[in-house]
């Protein structure tokens, strides 16, 4: 199966992140979000990134120009239903997630795979919201940022197909991505380490053990992490980050060691959610 266009729906970080990257591998992509506004922060996103990309001589202008062609931008998921593959990225709620898988179902042809870019939810519930394409649906969990990170989780459901498993590698490499099997337990393997990390980081930080730059520090400088984890909340944000916690908590025998720490829950009910907000553990409203 070739992949000639990926709807991506969802134009938030991580949807537009995987839009530039098909487009800037040769792959047409159609980002889809109702919000105007969001829409036009893809396009602007992408505008800027393909520029550096030029800028850093990364790739040629004619590249760019065409990774540009390559990208369009919709209000409706039935100005997309010409594409070939879908992919959801969506804020991350079971019932956000579930009613557009609906949506794609009714939208997309019989013999499109339904990818979902969650982070923690289990496949398997959220295709059986949509029982006749069950063996279509399949986790393909990208990172952010999603140009620079290398790795596609790949999380197959109860009635994921092997050809559905077999075409989510082949354009993953397309994509240029390394892809990586794991089964479907909340929070896969990614989340099911990286979060407990970081909400070991807030008990540490709670507990008085560190300031968040010691915290950071210390990570960085003594285990080689890119960015400490409590810089790491901020930049995944603190909202998702909580939302993945608690989506372990509840798929993981609620065992409380997936709980997330009261002042990450504080933070973000005070609308401190990081980077996208201003304002996080740290302060970037001064950049
Ligand atoms: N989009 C595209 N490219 C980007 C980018 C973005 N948003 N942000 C950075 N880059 C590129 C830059 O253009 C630069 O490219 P060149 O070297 O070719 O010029 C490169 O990345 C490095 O960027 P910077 O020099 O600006 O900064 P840096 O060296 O500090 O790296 C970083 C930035 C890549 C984000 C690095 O800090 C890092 O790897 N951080 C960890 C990120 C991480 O762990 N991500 C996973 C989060 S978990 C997740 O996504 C899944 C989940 O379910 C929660």
């Amino acid at each position: 199966m070739t992949v000639h266009k990926i709807a991506v729906i969802g134009s938030g970080t991580m949807g537009s992140g995987i839009a530039l990257t098909a487009a800037t591998n040769g792959i047409r992509a159609v980002v889809v979000d109702i919000s105007d506004e969001q829409i036009s922060r893809a396009k602007k996103y992408h505008q800027k990134q393909l520029e550096k990309s030029v800028a850093k001589e990364r790739i040629t202008q004619d590249e760019a120009d065409i990774a540009t062609a390559n990208l369009s931008y919709k209000t409706s998921m039935e100005e997309a239903a010409d594409a070939n593959w879908a992919v959801e990225a969506a804020t991350e709620n079971v019932d956000v997630k579930k009613s557009i898988f609906k949506k794609m179902f009714d939208v997309f042809g019989d013999d499109v795979v339904l990818a979902t870019n969650t982070s923690s939810i289990s496949i398997t519930d959220l295709a059986s919201s949509i029982p006749k394409a069950e063996h279509r649906v399949i986790g393909m969990h990208f990172f952010n940022p999603v140009p620079v990170m290398k790795l596609v989780e790949v999380i197959k459901g109860k009635k994921t197909s092997e050809e559905t498993t077999a075409a989510t590698i082949v354009l993953s490499e397309q994509m240029g991505k390394t892809p990586v099997p794991a089964n479907d337990f909340a929070g896969f393997v990614s989340n099911r380490v990286l979060m407990p990390m970081i909400n070991e980081a807030f008990h540490a930080w709670s507990d008085g053990v560190a300031d968040p730059e010691a915290i950071d520090s210390i990570m960085k400088l003594g285990c080689a992490f890119p960015m400490g984890p409590l810089r790491l909340a901020d930049y995944i944000g603190l909202d998702v980050c909580r939302d993945i916690m608690m989506v372990m908590y509840n798929g993981l025998d609620e065992n409380p060691k997936y709980l997330p720490n009261q002042k990450l829950i504080e933070l973000v009910e005070q609308g401190h959610l990081g980077d996208k907000t201003g304002q996080g553990v740290y302060n970037y409203e001064k950049g």
